[in-house]
């Protein structure tokens, strides 16, 4: 049985690839400082999988501790999560996530070469394209200048996993993720955000559960259908099942190049209000939101050409928006209930 070590594995996308990475017969070891989740992730997976993955509470940002965990496990591949994700707080706190996103994947880095584990899934992000002058976006679509220091930590992510592949026996698969969104069909694992919400998703659930007053659309003046912006929300069960894909293509050497890149995404551009439309009608509630100034640093639009995903990863969005707001409020109302 092929073990996988899922850093970050306890929170929003980790939790949903571990439960996959069970599905299909691997071992799974999760290592997370438990900054941003909370240990009872793991109980929920247990209770989804009835595997209990091994887990070792561990800060990335401790070499020490980090040789130590490759020391006493041996692991045939890495899918690395654990990163900070905060758009607007990296602005503000720009150490804080080149310690935390590159100067862990250095740490990382150097012990899998030590130990010869010589296959990675990298989580990155659509943040790395910026507003993309063509619509779909492609993998060939230009790097831009980054927004903020969290994209640009996964566009440093992207060239340091690029150089180490060249000099090394290092493969790398980087997940250019487009929007996360929704929770495992069980409702025992889902999105957790911790304080106010960044992301739509939990804005839009928290609003309809009371939790917060009234949901404000960032702009809707922007050069689309309907003048709000555009995104491609990839269902989380999606997206965890592309890791499964990528890290079983390293493992049977079908990688073509030491480093490939693919857009998860669904391929469909939804506005917020599309988002909000749809929430409503599958869950049948009315949402409380109001029209207001854009976010400063968002962009217009962007949705993936999921070609290369479909045709050389083998992989295909199969869930809808509507699965996934479906979803997303039955995990919140569970949350309510907690
Ligand atoms: C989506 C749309 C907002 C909140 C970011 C990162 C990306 C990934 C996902 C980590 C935008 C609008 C939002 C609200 C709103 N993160 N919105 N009211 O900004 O597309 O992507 O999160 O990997 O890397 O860049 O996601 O969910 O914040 O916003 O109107 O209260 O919803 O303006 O158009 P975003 P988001």
């Amino acid at each position: 049985m092929k073990k996988i070590l899922v850093t970050g594995g306890l929170v929003f996308i980790g939790s949903h690839t571990v439960v996959e990475l069970q599905k299909n017969g691997f071992e799974v070891i999760i290592i997370d400082d438990l900054s941003n989740t909370t240990i009872n992730v793991l109980d929920g997976i247990t209770e989804i999988t009835k595997i209990q993955p091994k887990f070792v509470k561990l800060d990335l940002k401790n070499k020490q501790a980090v040789q130590t965990f490759f020391k006493n496990h041996k692991v045939d591949g890495v899918i690395h999560f654990a990163a900070s994700k905060a758009v607007g707080e990296s602005v503000h706190k720009p150490l804080k996530y080149y310690e935390n996103n590159i100067g862990t994947l250095v740490y990382l880095l150097q012990e899998m070469e030590a130990n010869k584990v010589t296959n990675i899934i990298f989580s990155s992000s659509c943040t790395v394209y910026g507003q993309a002058d063509t619509l779909p976006i492609t993998e060939k679509a230009p790097i831009k200048p980054a927004e903020s220091p969290y994209g640009r930590t996964k566009q440093m992510a992207e060239e340091i996993l690029a150089d180490v592949s060249k000099v090394s026996n290092l493969n790398v698969i980087a997940l250019r993720y487009f929007n996360p969104v929704g929770g495992h069909e069980s409702a025992i694992i889902g999105e957790l955000p911790i304080g106010v919400p960044q992301n739509l998703i939990p804005y839009v659930t928290q609003t309809a559960a009371g939790i917060r007053a009234c949901l404000s659309v960032f702009g809707d003046d922007y050069d689309t259908p309907d003048g709000t912006a555009v995104r491609d929300y990839i269902h989380v069960v999606d997206l965890a099942k592309a890791h499964i894909v990528a890290m079983k293509r390293l493992l049977e050497n079908k990688n073509k190049t030491k480093i490939e890149f693919f857009n998860i995404g669904t391929g469909q551009g939804s506005s917020v209000l599309d988002v909000i439309n749809t929430f409503e009608k599958v869950n049948n509630v009315k949402l409380n939101y109001k029209i207001v100034a854009r976010r400063e640093g968002d962009i217009t639009a962007a949705y993936a050409d999921t070609t290369l995903a479909n045709t050389e990863l083998g992989w295909k969005s199969e869930l809808t928006l509507e699965d996934a707001m479906r979803s997303a409020w039955l995990w919140q109302q569970k949350l309510i209930k907690k």
